[in-house]
């Protein structure tokens, strides 16, 4: 037996004596959680607002779920429909899609039957049929506005706004555990004791105040990411109408994991349209297996880790890896936390999976690994699968920095979310892992921001009751190498933010930040160490500005009658629009009807591009001014 071998098979037999230790109990959420009638955020009336909503919405299963498709020019979209028919998407530059470019798409043939009560069940008898209806699009170009809409039922949808951000540089928002419904057993300030639907109507409630929240201070998001149980039951179909019921979640593409909570039932994978899904297979769950893409500069792998066999992630990482040569970063995300901090699982299911997986890390060198699953927030140093000497672990701690940048650093940092909803939070673990480089349980709904370009990927979490970072967490960047070039270009891009547009003294940070590394760009004799350092500490100035008061308040939201705001850009970060017409000239009547023959059959990208063409000449920004002047409401 080789030393290896022997290491591996030390680290497996520690898990599963601590496995066994922990009896794999469940244990209970804490007493925390996020009771929505009496949440700050809510705006005076909202929660009575909601209630109302609330009895119509719990029961819309046909609302429209858009999932990345296999790289950021691609759209993939999903459905229930009450009708067998061919299921289409048509996207157009204007409001009333003319020129608009239609795809087609796949239904399944077997319907599945909602109950009155909102559960999945088996037969007609018991239940109304839906049929799961998935569309894929492709040729859409960044900095663009598009209107698209889905045939349902015989007809086609409203025309819904989609805007599309930079490419090369982006913004992801990740969400921890939504867990619609998980709530459930709480008792409301209203005593209202969380049964299924009203647990539900609880957690969608708080779900949209974070979505809104996030949004409101990242306008510039390009999509969305969940970690996982965005459900608390997987057959219960109240639960997702919550989950998809915000407005963001039609105006941005999502990309989930599949939880725990998720994966005893295909509610999942009808829901959503994931990409390159299907490579490997074997010991799949029932809601489906894992996936991947491609985000600018970035390899996304996302695995269903309730499959515990890791050849069939390790078969899905090669391929994705193998297929994608030039990345610059490789993400993946999963459920269940491997290095994470949270009482209830980072010392048990976790290490059975992380004996396993993390040498996959390794391998096929992954930068960020993104998990959800404790209920908690923790950042890992950055760690490699090589046994510690007594064999008691199975990573490597490589260098101890806990906070701020790293350059070309060995191995993988792995987060853990908290709960983006609040709708449960488990307690820290007591012994904090030596792993864990910060970590906190404020009790409070979080997300984190991505925010990637050429040289740079930093992760920041912030606290969606304060908008301020999460306490304990701290902004994390890393950058792999960068020259005088990358450096020249990431002071260009710094240079075009606004001074206004922030906080006077996170704008005094950045402003410093920005100095020095001109500072270094201009020093002929700055070794290649400091060029890279100067890049890594201007990205990570950047991601500390804090807009400013400008910003539209969360607090307008969430009234379900309303358009949403948040899907909007707030007029502080507004881009110039060079090609921005006055709005006395073409702007379409937002009141005019979509049009019923849009071109049709035309799916190919050259049609595409003549309508990125178009945009370029100015009809976006016709369409920018429409869309200005119909947010005064
Ligand atoms: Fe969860």
């Amino acid at each position: 037996m080789n030393l290896k071998k022997s290491k591996k098979l030390a680290c497996t037999v520690l898990a599963l004596a601590m496995v066994a230790s922990s009896g794999m109990s469940v244990l209970a959420a804490t007493e925390h959680w996020n009771d929505a009638s009496i949440n700050p955020q809510a705006e005076s009336g909202a929660w009575a607002n909601w209630k109302t909503e609330w009895e119509t919405v719990k029961t819309d299963y046909q609302k429209v779920a858009i999932t990345v498709g296999a790289d950021e020019t691609k759209l993939n979209f999903s459905w229930y429909s009450k009708t067998k028919e061919t299921p289409k998407v048509r996207v157009a530059l204007s409001k009333d899609m003319k020129n608009a470019v239609e795809f087609t798409g796949t239904q399944e043939e077997t319907p599945r039957y909602i109950s009155a009560e909102g559960k999945s069940v088996e037969t007609a008898e018991e239940g109304e049929a839906y049929y799961a209806s998935k569309v894929s699009t492709e040729g859409v170009t960044e900095n663009t506005t598009y209107y698209y809409q889905y045939f349902q039922n015989g007809e086609w949808s409203e025309a819904i706004e989609f805007t599309t951000q930079d490419f090369d540089s982006y913004k992801a928002l990740l969400f921890g555990d939504p867990q619609i419904g998980a709530c459930k057993g709480q008792t409301s300030s209203e005593n209202d004791e969380m049964a299924d639907y009203l647990a539900a109507r609880n957690d969608a409630f708080n779900w949209n105040i974070t979505l809104e929240t996030a949004l409101a201070a990242n306008p510039d998001t390009n999509f969305l990411m969940t970690a996982g149980d965005q459900v608390n039951s997987s057959s219960n179909e109240y639960e997702y109408a919550g989950f998809l019921n915000p407005d963001a979640m039609q105006s941005y593409a999502l990309s989930t994991a599949i939880g725990n909570h998720d994966s005893s039932n295909s509610n999942y994978s009808d829901h959503y349209n994931n990409p390159n899904s299907g490579v490997a297979t074997e010991g799949m769950t029932q809601a489906g297996t894992d996936y991947y893409y491609t985000y600018g500069n970035t390899l996304f792998i996302i695995l269903d880790t309730n499959n515990y066999n890791c050849a069939t992630h390790e078969a899905v990482m090669k391929q994705a890896v193998e297929e994608n040569p030039d990345v610059q970063w490789r993400v993946v995300m999963f459920h269940q936390d491997i290095y994470g901090s949270g009482k209830d699982h980072s010392d048990s299911d976790g290490i059975v999976l992380r004996t396993q997986l993390t040498p996959l890390m390794d391998k096929y060198n992954i930068d960020v690994v993104l998990q959800g699953h404790d209920h908690t927030y923790s950042r890992t140093y950055q760690l490699s699968s090589t046994g510690t000497e007594d064999n008691s672990t199975c990573y490597t701690i490589n260098g101890k920095v806990a906070s701020g940048t790293v350059i070309d650093p060995e191995g993988t940092v792995y987060l853990e979310t908290n709960s983006s909803t609040g709708s449960k939070f488990y307690d820290l673990i007591v012994n904090q892992q030596d792993y864990v480089a910060e970590r906190s349980q404020t009790w409070t709904p979080s997300y984190s921001v991505l925010s990637v370009d050429e040289n740079s990927f930093t992760i920041a979490t912030y606290d969606v009751t304060t908008g301020e970072l999460l306490s304990d967490s701290s902004v994390y960047t890393i950058v792999k190498s960068a020259d005088k070039t990358d450096l020249n270009a990431a002071i260009e891009e710094a240079k075009k933010l606004v001074k206004d547009d922030y906080t006077s003294e996170s704008w005094t940070a950045f402003a410093g930040a920005l100095a020095a590394a001109e500072a270094v760009a201009a020093d002929d004799t700055a070794p290649e160490s400091e060029v890279a350092q100067a890049v890594a500490d201007l990205a990570k100035a950047k991601a500390e500005l804090v807009l400013a008061e400008e910003t539209p308040a969360p607090t307008e939201k969430p009234d379900a009658t309303e358009k949403p705001e948040a899907t909007e850009k707030p007029d502080a970060t507004e881009k110039p629009d060079a090609t921005q017409k006055p709005e006395a000239t073409t702007a379409p009547n937002a009141t005019e009807k979509p049009s019923e023959n849009p071109t049709t059959g035309s799916n190919s990208p050259l049609f595409y591009g003549v309508l990125a063409v178009l945009s370029g000449l100015g009809l976006a920004g016709v369409i920018y001014t429409e869309k200005k002047k119909s947010r005064v409401r």
